[in-house]
């Protein structure tokens, strides 16, 4: 039995990961080290209640007191490294949390790494880190980091910590990253989810600027499955793009919503544009696929589909996240737009 330690294990990708490891590698042990802040809930885990091969603990990657007995006690063979402040709309308002779990959470893990003789460790990572694209072109692994808001800014800190421990210290170290991703317990502020759960409530769908700026999707299960190849097979000091070429204006996705909801159009507001909005992202994935042998797998119509079914079937999930501190960030963030907060939640 091997064991890996995985950090934000209780958040979108995080748990997606848990799942489909302890499903499909049953010589793995995973612990899962999370933070449980508003984005991680233990509701994504409780299908593995009882499972001997699952260990939670509750621990702040920021203090390396509390990090360091972890990996001292079990030893990891691996880390895969989720946990960070995710949203850019909350970076903008209060970017010290960023800086905070983000840089400086990462290189506690990295110490406690390299003190304990960890053997890989994969930081997951973004395609935010490259800044914005023009109407043409794709991101390889090559382009200049160039983030554009401070959660972006953060994320390329922190890969820079973890390639100079790699170079520096000779960690074995990976960072992989993907572009937007879909799919079951995406916490509902971010696009898709939100879009859904405001339109089953019949509440407007708050877009930002035109609507234009585009996004290249890829099913979380796809993520999971390319992080998988990384820590398996990604060579030590490189870096790996992953996305499943699937380029969308958010106008075009939130119209595609409303018809797999059945709902109508007049739902959609335009509300004053995301500061610093980057245009467009897209992913060359070439270096997954012929190094790795990695290949998407999730159609986004089918992907797409599969997500509003969860969303519909689990709304007593995202009802619970949407009360208390959630209601608070909604009204900062939405209330003094275009609506005035007459609404739009
Ligand atoms: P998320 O916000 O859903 O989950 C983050 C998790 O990290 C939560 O469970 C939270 O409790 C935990 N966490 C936060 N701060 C912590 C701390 N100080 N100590 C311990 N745990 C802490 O995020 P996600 O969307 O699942 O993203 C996971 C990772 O993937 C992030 O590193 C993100 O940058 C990266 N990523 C996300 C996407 C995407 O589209 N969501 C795309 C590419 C890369
Ligand atoms: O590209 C990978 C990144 O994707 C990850 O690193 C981030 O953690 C993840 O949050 C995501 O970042 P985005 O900013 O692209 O995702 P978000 O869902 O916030 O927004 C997607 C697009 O939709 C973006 O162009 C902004 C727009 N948007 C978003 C919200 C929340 C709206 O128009 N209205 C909204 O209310």
């Amino acid at each position: 039995m091997r064991t890996i330690l995985i950090t934000g294990g209780a958040g979108f990708i995080g748990s997606n990961f848990v799942h489909r490891v302890l499903e499909h590698h049953r010589d793995t042990r995973i612990v899962n080290v999370d933070a449980l802040t508003y984005a991680g809930n233990l509701e994504n885990l409780a299908a593995l209640e009882g499972d001997s091969r699952h260990l939670f603990v509750r621990v702040d990657i920021c203090d390396p007191e509390q990090i360091g007995p972890v990996f001292e006690e079990h030893r990891p063979e691996a880390v895969v490294h989720f946990a960070a402040e995710s949203h850019v709309d909350r970076s903008i308002t209060g970017a010290a949390a960023f800086v905070r779990t983000n840089v400086l959470g990462t290189q506690n893990l990295l110490d406690a790494s390299q003190k304990t003789g960890v053997g890989r460790f994969v930081q997951v990572s973004t395609d935010e880190v490259y800044g914005s694209l023009g109407a043409e072109g794709a991101f390889t692994e090559s382009s200049p980091l160039d983030p554009s808001s401070p959660y972006s800014a953060s994320k390329a800190g922190a890969d820079l910590l973890v390639l100079a421990a790699h170079h520096t210290l000779g960690l074995d170290a990976v960072v992989t990253r993907c572009s937007n991703n879909y799919g079951p317990y995406q916490f509902p502020e971010k696009l898709i989810p939100l879009m859904i759960a405001n339109a089953l409530e019949g509440k407007k769908l708050p877009i930002y600027g035109d609507g234009q700026n585009v996004r290249d999707w890829i099913h979380v299960q796809d993520h999971c499955q390319a992080v998988w190849r990384v820590l398996e097979a990604g060579r030590p000091g490189e870096v790996y793009n992953i996305g499943s070429s699937n380029e969308w204006p958010n106008l075009k996705i939130v119209k595609k919503l409303l018809s797999l909801l059945g709902k109508g159009e007049e739902l959609i507001d335009f509300v004053p544009d995301r500061p610093g909005h980057d245009r467009r992202y897209a992913i060359d994935p070439r270096k997954m696929r012929d190094e790795l042998g990695w290949e998407p797998e999730v159609t986004f119509d089918e992907g797409l589909r599969q997500t509003v079914a969860w969303y519909v079937s689990h709304r007593d999930w995202w009802e619970r996240i949407r009360t208390g501190e959630y209601l608070r960030y909604y009204e900062s963030q939405y209330g003094n737009r275009r609506d005035g907060g007459t609404g739009a939640l």
